[in-house]
C-alpha cells in the first residue's frame, strides 16, 4: 500500500464542543468557522436548543448569537447526549448552575460510562444528582447557585476538569481543580481568550469568584485524533507520505505523534503557526522500518483517544510493545482494552491483556478476519488503517460509527491510500 497527497483535517471535536457551549454562555455574536460537523457535535448542539438557546445549522462559517447562562430556559424534553460523553459532562456543569431540572440521556454505550466523576463534584458544589444504581445515565441534575469548589479529580479528565469550571463560570463562583497529570487545556485556553480570570499552576487550575466571558470568534482548528489515523497510514505504507494540513499540536494532545516517531516513522511539522490560542501545523508523514514502543501512565492523557490506534500499529512493529497505566480506556465508548485484545486476537495476533493495557506483539503476518466495533467509531478506523496495511484483510462490522467524528474517513481513506 502506498499513499499520496494531502487531507484538510475535519476541525477538532473537543473545541467545537467548546465553541457551540462557550458562544452559548458569553452574550454577544461568536464567528465559528472549521466546527465539526458530525453527530457528537450535532449532540451538543441539540442539548444547547432544548435549553433554549438559538443554534443555528452548523455549517462551516456560522455565527451564533451567545445570550448568557440567565436566558437558558427550563427543558421540555430529556437533554439527548447521543455517544458523547463530552456534551454530557460539559453541559451537566452548565445545568447544575441554572435554577432547572434536566435529565441527560444518551445511546446504549453513553449510558453504562461513568457519571459519579462528575456527579461528586456538582454535588459538593451544591447542586443535586440522581443516577442510577450503575452510575450512568440516565442523569437527572437539579440545578442552582453554587458554592466555590475545590476538587481533586482521580483521573486526568479534562471532561472532568471542564464540568466544574463551566459550573463554576455559570455560577459565578471560584473553581480550583487539581488532576493528577494535566489533561487536554483547551477549555482553560478558550476561557482564558474569552476574558475569564483564570490561573494555571502545574496540574492545578484555578478559576476567580465572578469570572465571566465575553462573546469571541472561534476558527477551529483540525483535529489531532483524528489526523492520528492518517498518520498512522502512512507510517504503515510501504512508500509515498502524506500531508496533513491545519492540524492542532497542543502539547496536551500530540502524544501520539511522539510515539510514532518513537517507532520509526517520519513526522515532521511544517508551518508551525498560532490560531486561536491554539499551536496549529501541517504534517508530513512517511513511512519507517517500524520497531515496537512503551506507553506508560504519564504519557496516556496526551494520546488517551490514540491508543486503540497505537495497539494497532505495534501489531505491525518489531518486537513486543507494552502499554500500561491506562486503565481509562475501560470508560471509553467501549472498554477499549478488551475490545483492542479481542480484536487483534481474532486477526491472529499475539496480545496479552492487562488490567490497564495490554502487551502486543508485533509480526509481519498479514491480519484477517472480522472486527467487533461495539459502535465505537474509533475502532473502526484504527483498524480501517491496520486493514489498508499491505496483506491485511479486515472486515469491520459496522463502517457508519465513524459519524460520531469524522464522517468522511472512508472516503479519505479511499483517496489517499493505493495499492
Ligand atoms: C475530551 C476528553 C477526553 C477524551 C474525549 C474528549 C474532551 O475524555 O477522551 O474524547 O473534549 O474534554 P476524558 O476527559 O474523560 O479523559
Amino acid at each position: 500500500m502506498n499513499v499520496s497527497g494531502s487531507l484538510h483535517m475535519p476541525g477538532d471535536k473537543s473545541i467545537s464542543h467548546r465553541s457551540l457551549i462557550l458562544g452559548a454562555l458569553g452574550v454577544g455574536e461568536s464567528r465559528i468557522t472549521g466546527i465539526l460537523e458530525s453527530q457528537d457535535v450535532h449532540s451538543t448542539a441539540g442539548v444547547l436548543r432544548t435549553l433554549g438557546v438559538d443554534v443555528p445549522v452548523l455549517s462551516p462559517d456560522f455565527v451564533l448569537r451567545g445570550v448568557g447562562s440567565e436566558r437558558f430556559t427550563p427543558p421540555a424534553a430529556n437533554l439527548d447526549c447521543g455517544n458523547s460523553g463530552t456534551t454530557t459532562r460539559l453541559m451537566a456543569g452548565v445545568v447544575a448552575a441554572l435554577p432547572i431540572e434536566a435529565t441527560f440521556v444518551g445511546d446504549t454505550s453513553l449510558s453504562r460510562r461513568p457519571m459519579r466523576r462528575i456527579a461528586r463534584p456538582l454535588e459538593a458544589m451544591g447542586a443535586r444528582v440522581r443516577l442510577p444504581e450503575h452510575g450512568g445515565l440516565p442523569m437527572t441534575i437539579r440545578g442552582g447557585a453554587l458554592h466555590d469548589a475545590a476538587w481533586t479529580s482521580e483521573v486526568a479528565s479534562a471532561q472532568v476538569k471542564s464540568a466544574i469550571l463551566l459550573a463554576a463560570l455559570t455560577s459565578g463562583v471560584g473553581a480550583t481543580v487539581t488532576e493528577p497529570s494535566r489533561s487536554r487545556d483547551h477549555t482553560e485556553r478558550m476561557l482564558q481568550a474569552r476574558g475569564a480570570a483564570l490561573t494555571i499552576r502545574g496540574t492545578t487550575v484555578c478559576l476567580a469568584t465572578g469570572s465571566s466571558i465575553r462573546a469571541l470568534d472561534t476558527a477551529v482548528p483540525g483535529d489531532p485524533s483524528s489526523a492520528a489515523f492518517f498518520a498512522a497510514l502512512a507510517a504503515l505504507a510501504d512508500g509515498g507520505e502524506l500531508r496533513l494540513i491545519g492540524v492542532c499540536v497542543n502539547e496536551t494532545r500530540t502524544g501520539f505523534l511522539t510515539q510514532l516517531r518513537r517507532m520509526g516513522a517520519s513526522v515532521i511539522e511544517h508551518n508551525k503557526r498560532l490560531e486561536g490560542g491554539e499551536s496549529v501545523a501541517d504534517l508530513v508523514v512517511s513511512p519507517g522500518r517500524l520497531v515496537a514502543t512503551t506507553v506508560g501512565e504519564g504519557d496516556v492523557p496526551a494520546m488517551i483517544d490514540e491508543l486503540p490506534l497505537l495497539a494497532c500499529l505495534a501489531a505491525r512493529a518489531e518486537g513486543e510493545s507494552v502499554v500500561t497505566g491506562a486503565s481509562e480506556l475501560r470508560a471509553k465508548e467501549s472498554d477499549r482494552i478488551t475490545a483492542v485484545v479481542d480484536n487483534l486476537r481474532a486477526l491472529g495476533a499475539t496480545v496479552t491483556e492487562l488490567s490497564d493495557g495490554m502487551r502486543i506483539v508485533g509480526s509481519d503476518r498479514p491480519l484477517r478476519g472480522r472486527v467487533a466495533t461495539h459502535g465505537d467509531h474509533r475502532l473502526a478506523m484504527a483498524f480501517g488503517v491496520l486493514g489498508a496495511a499491505a496483506g491485511n484483510d479486515i472486515e469491520i462490522d459496522d463502517r457508519d460509527c465513524v459519524a460520531v467524528s469524522y464522517p468522511g474517513f472512508w472516503r479519505d481513506l479511499e483517496r489517499v491510500r493505493s495499492e
